[in-house]
């Protein structure tokens, strides 16, 4: 279980200072699929980064599986990380030098995985993205579509139990993000938490909790049955 207790995130600029979030109180289960909605700047990228230990928040606790993380030295903080949380970004964020097969090692060789391993591992993530045939290509011949499948995989490599998603279809056409909304609900129905920022309504009503963020506050919680096609 994720819980956020009193969060807020601020920075001071030249010009005074900025609150990004206020006084957040949110408490995610495992099992759950969050979408998070909002106008632009409201705050949703922010708290998806805390969520994910990207980014830490000026006050409240933040406590990962009972485990208090404020206050941890950057090196606990990356491996509390690398174990729980997998990212998909909106614009994929892959190495543009590396193959797909590569792209999805490359996290299981940071946690140490031997190379054999990782090398089967990658290829069996990617065969079940329906991306056996695009091992060895590199990001730029594949769609966008292809690309964050990719990066989903990527994501998996290492396990984790929470999926990080912001606006993972905000770059694709319906049909290719309609691919990777069936991948999440796949993935979600077999235990993994899916935390999804998205602008699009009709994905947003798709999560069995949606989380409305107005100028860095919660501005309303709905809760609803999984989603069924
Ligand atoms: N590093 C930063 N420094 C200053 N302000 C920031 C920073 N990151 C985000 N913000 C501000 O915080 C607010 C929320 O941003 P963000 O979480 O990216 O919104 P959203 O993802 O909902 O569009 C915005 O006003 C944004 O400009
Ligand atoms: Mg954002």
């Amino acid at each position: 279980m994720l819980q956020l207790t009193n969060i807020t995130k601020a920075w001071n600029t030249g010009t005074g200072q900025i609150v990004g979030l206020k006084d957040i109180n949110l408490e995610i289960k495992r099992g759950e699929f969050v979408t998070i909605m909002g106008p632009s700047g409201s705050g949703k990228s922010t708290l998806l980064q805390i969520i994910g230990l990207l980014d830490m928040p000026t006050s409240g606790v933040y406590s990962i599986e009972g485990r208090d993380v404020m206050g941890l030295r950057d090196a606990d903080l990356a491996r509390i990380r690398n174990r729980h949380f997998g990212f998909v970004f909106q614009k994929f964020h892959l190495l543009p030098e590396l193959t797909s097969l590569e792209n999805v090692m490359l996290p299981m060789g940071y946690a140490g995985v031997p190379l054999a391993q990782r090398k089967i591992r990658a290829q069996e993530l990617l065969n079940r993205m329906g991306l056996s045939h695009r091992l060895h290509a590199r990001p730029t011949t594949l769609s966008g579509g292809e690309q964050q499948r990719v990066a989903i995989a990527r994501s998996l490599a290492n396990d984790p139990g929470f999926l990080l998603a912001d606006e993972p279809t905000g770059n694709l056409p319906s049909d290719q993000g309609a691919e990777i909304m069936e991948i999440l609900h796949a993935l979600n129905k077999e235990g993994m938490t899916v935390i999804m920022v998205t602008h699009d309504e009709k994905l947003g009503a798709q999560g069995t909790r949606t989380v409305r963020l107005k100028d860095g506050l919660i501005e309303q919680i709905v809760e609803r049955e999984p989603w069924t096609k």
